[in-house]
């Protein structure tokens, strides 16, 4: 068996990073070095909130640092139509959380855990890029003890506006600085992600699992599915961040391209965008390894069998 991963999950939960969380902790390929936080979805009180009451929920005893509450220079914007009012409408869950955060700021969090290490730790932020920037900002040294971030973001057209995807129109500028930081970046954008989305069959099969877990995660994406058929008319609810852990776990699931990517942080119409080069028309070094393909019938049977864990 390869070693275990180890892995720093950032993140704005947010129904589809909780379901990463859950991904990542029921698999012995996984090794949870800690959760940061970061505003994105919701506000980072809540974000923050929320990720301690999933590892509540899982018994995860692993660090969590909450992290950047506002992007590095754009005014905040946040997502509750599609997460609802506390970032993770739906199921009941406790009012206030057992665990705590840890007395550290998610970006030194990040720093420390990374300059202690030998390089093996892989940062999987899920959410928009800001505690990622602050920390490559405040001691450079940590890139070349990143072996590689996986990420979810961007894609060849938009979900915020209709070139830019979320978490990286959030904080465009925190994108460029990861983009450009020459850390091996692998990227699940929408052209991926939307290939991850739950069917009434897939919502079934949960549903017979009958774990606490799988209810939750059922109550998750119910509320998930709602909100997209709403605000984009799907019929379903991509997955988009358990797309990262999912390649740590088994990366045969997914094709990918190498490609150019820049981010444009100064349109008007454009800001947030990623501009993937797969025509390598930019003769720009290729800096991404861009998730083009999923094989679902894998990806299902890995979060199925994760909940029946
Ligand atoms: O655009 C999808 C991304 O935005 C996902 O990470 C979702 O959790 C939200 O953060
Ligand atoms: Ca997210």
């Amino acid at each position: 068996m390869s070693e275990k991963r180890k892995v720093i999950l950032d993140c704005d939960p947010g129904h589809d990073d909780a379901i990463s969380i859950i991904l990542a902790a029921s698999s012995d390929r996984i090794q949870i070095e800690g959760i940061t936080t970061v505003a994105g979805n919701v506000e980072v009180e809540k974000t923050t909130l929320n990720a301690l009451k999933v590892c509540d929920l899982l018994g995860l005893n692993v660090p969590v640092a909450r992290g950047a509450e506002q992007p590095l220079v754009k005014v905040r914007e946040f997502a509750p139509d599609i997460h609802g009012y506390s970032g993770l409408d739906g199921p009941q869950l406790p009012k206030v959380p057992q665990k705590k955060v840890i007395d550290q700021h998610a970006g030194d969090f990040i720093i420390e855990r990374l300059l202690a290490s030998d390089g093996e730790i892989t940062l999987v932020p899920t959410g928009p890029l800001t505690n990622i920037a602050l920390a490559l900002q405040k001691e450079p040294a940590i890139a070349e003890k990143i072996r590689e971030i996986v990420l979810m973001g961007g894609g060849t057209f938009g979900n915020w506006t209709p070139t830019a995807e979320f978490n990286i129109y959030v904080d465009a500028e925190a994108a460029e600085l990861v983009f450009n930081s020459g850390v091996p970046v692998t990227m699940f954008g929408l052209d991926v992600t939307h290939q991850a989305i739950t069917t009434p069959a897939i919502l079934d099969r949960i549903a017979l699992i009958g774990s606490p877990i799988s209810e939750f995660v059922g109550e998750l994406l119910a509320y998930f599915t709602k909100t997209y058929k709403e605000v984009f008319g799907f019929e379903g609810a991509p997955i988009h961040d358990a797309c990262t852990v999912a390649y740590l776990i088994d990366e045969s699931i997914f094709e990918f391209e190498t490609v150019r990517v820049d981010i444009e942080t100064k349109g008007e119409f454009t800001y947030g965008t990623t501009c993937v080069d797969r025509l390598h028309v930019t003769g720009r070094g290729a800096n991404v390894k861009f998730a083009r393909g999923i094989d679902q019938e894998k990806f299902w049977g890995l979060l199925l069998s994760a909940l029946k864990e």
